[in-house]
């Protein structure tokens, strides 16, 4: 083929119909051929492998930026992983929203209703009734946790096929499960498929908004909002709420709390958590389908590490320390942020100065405390005490802690052994800690045989397809990204809030205004106008 191909070319060129001369260059232009080649080869091979993190690193910069040179990260240049827990735990790292850019950025995610979300209360009296009601729907006995999520999960996992293999993407398939799971703890009842079609469009939504994989939808979320309206005039919440709330932002506590955070948390925790298993045959065969009594180093216990009163030092069962060992590869947050309220002494020779953006690096900081923490060892968790480590999937306990640190795992628990009594999973995507792609996968139905060279070519035909959306979906993602700093930066919904709070005239946007107090942008959507 060689051969033939340019001695046909040349002899048509000679004799072609417009007679022109057959070009002396041959072997350059099959040179300058060559190397187009080798270009285009060389970028296809380098543009999914390096752009897709340098836009993670970007976006980074981009947030940082956001809050201008008041802003220190840590660890990071100024302070290392040792001054981490040391800062993070200062009373004085006590600030949640007022005076740090980042939080008209957080405000316009989270909205409607960002002001009274738990994460976004400053410390006082609001904020403890809020914290206390949220424990208080959180409570129950472990057994009953687990059991739930199982429940949920297996109603959701029963509608698809059972004897074929399905692809799903991870993220996808588990948001429809916490949508059921927070609708049972909020209402104490079954969730009816209109509810959950309402609290999956808002929780994703939300996700795809702070991945800047696509724009945020008032119109979407604010359907959820109205719904719990209705059912909180109608007293169909079994819980006492906070009284300082009006019913409105009752409604936007709830939908906050529980069908943004934990519905989207508990979603990207499983998508991690699954994909893991689907990249560790190993793992899923220790663990030996969907049945306790098959995690072979079961030896009793109950959470991770994290919610367990001896941190975690006592043996645990083997599906536990797979799921500490995600959390210590993939923690959920990138940054949590804090303002500092007063000077912060770090040492006898460094303060950190009050309003100083605090922002904390769990990635970074987790990398630091481990040997080879690339790797994923789920036995490096044997005979370990958490508390004694630098692992902090639930946060800082003295600092506003995670009020799911036990539940989460428990529930997680009961949903990877509802997947496991099903299915197999594979996956050839790339596995990173923002997760974009919402984690896809091949469900292999347990107990069927299947055709191993087919599911092979799947999971070829998949890993091109993944590489390939990486591409787009970065440049996407920036896109998007720019859009809403830009825009979240014009609402102001932080500093609109604590301006009409002191009195003082809001700074200008068209949302936050009185007129607009929930920040929902009156359903514009700034690319399709849709809501
Ligand atoms: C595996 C799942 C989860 C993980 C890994 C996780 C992680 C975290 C972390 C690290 C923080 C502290 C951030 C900081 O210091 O700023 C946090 C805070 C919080 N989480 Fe979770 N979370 C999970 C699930 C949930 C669920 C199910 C809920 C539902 C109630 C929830 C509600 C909250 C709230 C309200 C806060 C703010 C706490 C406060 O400021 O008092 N999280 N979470």
């Amino acid at each position: 083929m060689n051969g033939r191909g340019p001695a046909v070319r040349t002899s048509g060129r000679a004799g072609g119909r417009t007679g022109a001369p057959a070009r002396p260059s041959a072997p350059g232009a099959r040179r300058r051929r060559a190397a187009a080649l080798a270009l285009t080869a060389g970028a296809l091979w380098a543009v999914p492998r390096y752009l897709p993190p340098a836009v993670v690193s970007l976006r980074k910069r981009i947030f940082a930026e956001v809050n201008g040179d008041r802003e220190v990260t840590v660890p990071g240049p100024r302070f290392g992983a040792d001054a981490f827990a040391r800062i993070y735990s200062d009373p004085a790292a006590g600030g949640r929203s007022e005076g740090a850019g980042l939080s008209d950025l957080f405000w316009y995610w989270l909205a409607p209703g960002p002001e009274v979300h738990q994460e976004h209360l400053e410390n006082g009296p609001r904020y403890e009734e809020v914290a206390r009601t949220t424990r208080a729907i959180l409570a129950g006995p472990s057994r009953d946790v687990e059991e739930r999520a199982r429940r949920c999960a297996a109603r959701v996992l029963d509608d698809l096929p059972r004897e074929q293999v399905s692809w799903v993407r991870l993220r996808d398939l588990m948001m429809p499960v916490w949508a059921e799971f927070a609708y049972e703890l909020v209402f104490d009842e079954p969730c009816p498929p209109h509810a959950r079609r309402l609290i999956v469009a808002n929780a994703d939504d939300v996700i795809t908004a702070l991945k800047c994989t696509g724009l945020r939808h008032p119109r979407r979320r604010a359907r959820l909002t109205r719904y719990l309206l209705r059912r909180l005039a109608a007293g169909d919440v079994p819980h006492a709420l906070p009284a300082s709330l009006s019913r409105r932002e009752c409604a936007y506590y709830l939908q906050g709390t529980f069908f943004n955070t934990a519905v989207v948390q508990l979603s990207e925790a499983m998508a991690h958590l699954l994909l893991v298993l689907a990249q560790h045959p190993e793992v899923q065969d220790r663990l030996g389908g969907g049945d306790p009594e098959h995690d072979r180093d079961r030896a009793g216990g109950a959470g991770t590490g994290a919610g367990t009163e001896d941190g975690g030092a006592a043996e645990r069962p083997y599906l536990d320390r797979v799921l500490e060992e995600t959390f210590r590869l993939y923690p959920l947050f990138g940054i949590a942020h804090r303002i500092a309220t007063d000077d912060i002494a770090v040492d006898e020779h460094t303060t950190v100065p009050r309003g100083t953006v605090l922002c904390f690096d769990y990635a970074a900081y987790e990398q630091s405390g481990f040997a080879d923490p690339e790797v994923f060892d789920p036995d490096r968790w044997r005979g370990v005490a958490v508390k004694d480590t630098r692992h902090i999937p639930f946060g800082i306990a003295a600092n506003r802690p995670c009020p799911a640190w036990r539940v989460a795992p428990l529930a997680m628990r009961g949903a990877t052994r509802a997947v496991l009594d099903r299915f197999r999973l594979r996956s050839s995507v790339r596995h990173t800690r923002s997760l974009p792609h919402r984690a896809p996968c091949l469900l292999l139905p347990a107990g069927h045989r299947v055709s191993e060279p087919g599911v092979r070519a799947r999971l070829s035909a998949m890993r091109v397809r993944d590489r390939t959306e990486d591409v787009w979906r970065s440049v996407a993602q920036l896109a998007f990204g720019a859009w809403m700093v830009h825009d979240a930066r014009r609402l102001g919904l932080c500093r609109n809030h604590f301006a009409r709070e002191r009195g003082a005239r809001p700074a200008t946007g068209t949302a936050g205004t009185p007129g607009d107090p929930a920040g929902t942008g009156r359903g514009r959507c700034p690319v399709s106008g849709a809501g």
